[in-house]
């Protein structure tokens, strides 16, 4: 693993005082504005955040939406076709915005612009489009803004410059109490469906030490909870010199002091220890809730999948993981109709979801991604058959989810308060250790604190109650 080096970060800092003078001149009365917006997973997001920081630095301010932008940026995923669809429908939208404001830069960057056929469309499609940029050059943002705000039309950036942390990035977070805090990049699994590793790079773990810098500033700033984040956690820390196992990590984390949770994902079944499994029941900060993508239960399909587990390796570690934390509440990913899956292999993803009882699922259609193996295999179930399988899970889930939401009932959790309710903006909202939404009366001040509930109400994607107050 290295890092980004000192030599070239000061570089980075002198195109970003250029970019200050650059904009100045161009904006003379006013601050120039951006609207940066991230697709897809919180890995992204927590790319966007950095990114944000970056842009604050050369000068920008965010507002939220695109039409009072000078900068719109979008940072791309690339997992599911439609994720793709909907950025190049948003960059129509806008490429017709810059007709009538012709100042207006547009930038594209993320996972899909690592891909060199995307990259490609792009350049020939939509001449619009002024700065394409790959995971991999985040931290060059104040190179390629110095090149585009000095008048050069179009600025292309997506070689691999793989195998590099870049550390010490500037921060713009959208929650003063929930910060998300990526512990390591990339990803080695090689899932056959997956473009990840392609887009994204090996693996590689940010040293622990700036891992700690990051929360313990983000702890006394009045941060509540922290979500670690990396494609598998649970790999964190084998490339580092001085080898620290995620299990160490949380337990260093937990032992910070302060009131706050911690949360992690994802996690791969594969490489989930025992050792892992007695931290998150013994840290009284850990959350007890594991999201455990399993993809199948259909050990035919999981081995296409090149998962490395079966549904019985699985339901045993789950089975491990329930007995240490009986509390603990489980959630997952699904892909249905993954190539050359059959109804049998379905019903076999259906039986598992039974088994575990999850509280509640991500389920996706298989979405075809050039350049994966997955690709070359042949795939004859018609999209309308893998709809109905779709929406047959969804069905069984929701009343899975509606019991285990009942088992609440009565119950007093301690939730931290993230918002106003999504469904009644008279309610608050938060969650549960448990990783559950709970909607309740109370006064918007309880934002981003921690609040006691006792639940009166249960519903299949929620629950609702009454605040105790202590006295
Ligand atoms: N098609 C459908 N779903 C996918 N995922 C990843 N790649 C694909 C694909 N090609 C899903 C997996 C993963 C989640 C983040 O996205 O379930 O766990
Ligand atoms: Fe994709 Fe598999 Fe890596 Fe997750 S573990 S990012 S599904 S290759």
């Amino acid at each position: 693993m290295k890092e980004i080096t000192e030599e070239e970060k000061s570089k980075q800092r002198e195109y970003q005082e250029q970019c200050r003078i650059l904009l100045k001149t161009q904006f003379p009365d006013r601050q120039p504005m951006c609207y940066l917006h991230s697709y897809g997973c919180q890995g992204n997001v927590a790319d966007g955040e950095r990114m944000k920081g970056i842009l604050q630095e050369i000068g920008y301010s965010f507002c939220d939406t695109p039409e009072a932008a000078d900068f719109v940026l979008f940072n791309t995923c690339a997992v599911r076709e439609n994720a793709e669809d909907r950025v190049f429908g948003n960059l129509g939208i806008l490429i017709h915005q810059k007709k009538k404001n012709p100042r207006l830069l547009i930038g594209l960057c993320g996972c899909m612009t690592q891909q060199s056929q995307v990259a490609q469309r792009v350049r020939e499609h939509f001449p619009g489009v002024n700065l394409v940029f790959g995971t991999h050059a985040l931290h060059r943002i104040p190179e390629l803004m110095y090149h585009l705000l000095s008048g050069q039309k179009r600025v292309y950036q997506t070689e691999k410059y793989d195998g590099f942390i870049a550390e010490d990035l500037p921060v713009v977070r959208s929650s003063k109490f929930q910060a998300s805090v990526p512990i390591m990049y990339g990803c080695n699994n090689f899932c056959t469906y997956c473009i990840v590793p392609y887009v994204r790079g090996r693996e590689r773990s940010r040293r622990p030490e700036k891992i700690l810098e990051e929360i313990n500033d983000l702890l006394q700033n009045g941060c509540k909870e922290i979500l670690l984040l990396g494609q598998n956690v649970n790999s964190y820390g084998k490339d580092l010199e001085q080898s620290v196992s995620f299990a160490e990590l949380l337990r260093i984390i937990n032992d910070l002091p302060g009131d706050f949770r911690i949360r992690f994902m994802t996690s791969h079944p594969k490489d989930i220890t025992d050792e892992l499994l007695d931290v998150m029941a013994q840290c009284d900060k850990v959350c007890k809730h594991l999201h455990l993508p399993v993809q199948s239960g259909s050990d035919r399909i999981l081995k296409a999948m090149n998962r490395h587990y079966t549904a019985q390796d699985y339901i045993a570690l789950v089975d491990r993981a329930k007995r240490k934390m009986p509390q603990l509440s489980l959630t997952s990913d699904i892909i249905v109709g993954f190539p050359g899956e059959n109804y049998q292999d379905f019903q076999k993803t259906v039986e598992l979801i039974r088994y575990v009882q999850y509280t509640s699922l991500f389920t996706f259609i298989y979405s075809k991604r050039e350049g994966t193996k997955a690709a070359k295999i042949i795939d004859p179930v018609p999209l309308s058959q893998k709809t109905k399988w779709l929406q047959e899970l969804i069905g069984i889930q929701n009343d899975i989810s509606e019991a285990i939401h009942r088992r609440y009932l009565g119950t007093v959790q301690r939730i931290l308060v993230d918002g106003v309710s999504r469904v009644n903006p008279d309610l608050l909202t938060g969650r549960t250790d448990t990783h559950l939404v709970v909607d309740f009366p109370g006064n918007e001040q309880l934002i981003g604190k921690f609040v006691d509930v006792r639940i009166t109400k249960a519903y299949r994607l929620a629950l609702a109650g009454e605040r105790i107050i202590q006295e």
